[in-house]
């Protein structure tokens, strides 16, 4: 018995002396092989445990600890895939001329209110001008590609370039969702709900069908592409 204590004991003594060892981290002590643990107070400083051996880490700037990750998996992740609680606070910034954090998704200088999809990625403090997949505009609040209608600072219909008419309701008041074809396109179409257009991509293998205004097997629709 009392030998196993003493091991016990040892495994606990070396675990602290790599946590004095290695900084900050308290009173942190590893009770898994390999684990990460959050620290308290902090959306992006974390203790990594590896073969028992604690080591406290930060995120890149403007990344942020996910909480619930599964070691070995890369702990940080973008504002938008992890959380930062209100009673936790990240590093203090270290903004480039281009980009106000190391990383992550921000506005761009070049987007405007009927151009919504443009966004700067920054990596290593470097900004790179993006733009999002046809038909969704960026949301700075997020972080994310979003539809056009969700976003505040987009003026969707001037982006789309396509204005729904207005809402139709069913007798139950239920809105109708109404599709338009877009001349030219034999993938792309228009759905229309509330008044609010949205641009969609019919699933491989099908195209949109003017003639029942949604998407059918593409081999027996007659779309020329461009015409
Ligand atoms: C619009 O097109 C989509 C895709 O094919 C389809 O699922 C939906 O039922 C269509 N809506 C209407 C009202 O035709």
């Amino acid at each position: 018995m009392f030998f196993f204590i003493s091991i016990a004991g040892l495994f606990v003594a070396s675990c602290a002396a790599q946590v004095q060892q290695n900084g900050a981290v308290g009173d942190t002590v590893c009770r898994e092989y390999n684990t990460y643990y959050k620290i308290q107070g902090s959306c992006d400083s974390y203790v990594e445990c590896n073969a028992y051996k604690a080591t406290y880490k930060t995120c890149p700037d403007g990344l942020y600890f996910i909480r619930d990750v599964e070691w070995p998996t890369y702990p940080c992740a973008y504002p938008s895939d992890a959380q930062c609680d209100a009673q936790d606070a990240p590093q203090k910034a270290m903004p480039t001329e281009d980009c106000k954090h190391q990383y992550g998704f921000f506005a761009s200088p070049l987007a405007t209110r009927s151009d919504c999809g443009k966004y700067r990625m920054c990596v290593e403090g470097k900004a790179f001008e993006m733009e999002c997949s046809m038909g969704l505009a960026f949301n700075p609040e997020t972080g994310r590609c979003d539809w056009p209608d969700l976003v505040p600072t987009c003026d969707a219909e001037a982006y789309l370039g396509f204005k729904c008419p207005p809402a139709t309701y069913d007798e139950f008041g239920k809105a109708y969702v109404v599709n338009f074809s877009i001349k030219g396109s034999c993938y792309y179409f228009f759905s229309c709900m509330e008044g609010v257009a949205r641009l969609l991509l019919c699933d491989e293998g099908y195209a949109f069908d003017s003639t029942v205004n949604r998407c059918m097997d593409a081999r027996r629709v007659q779309c020329q592409e461009g015409q």
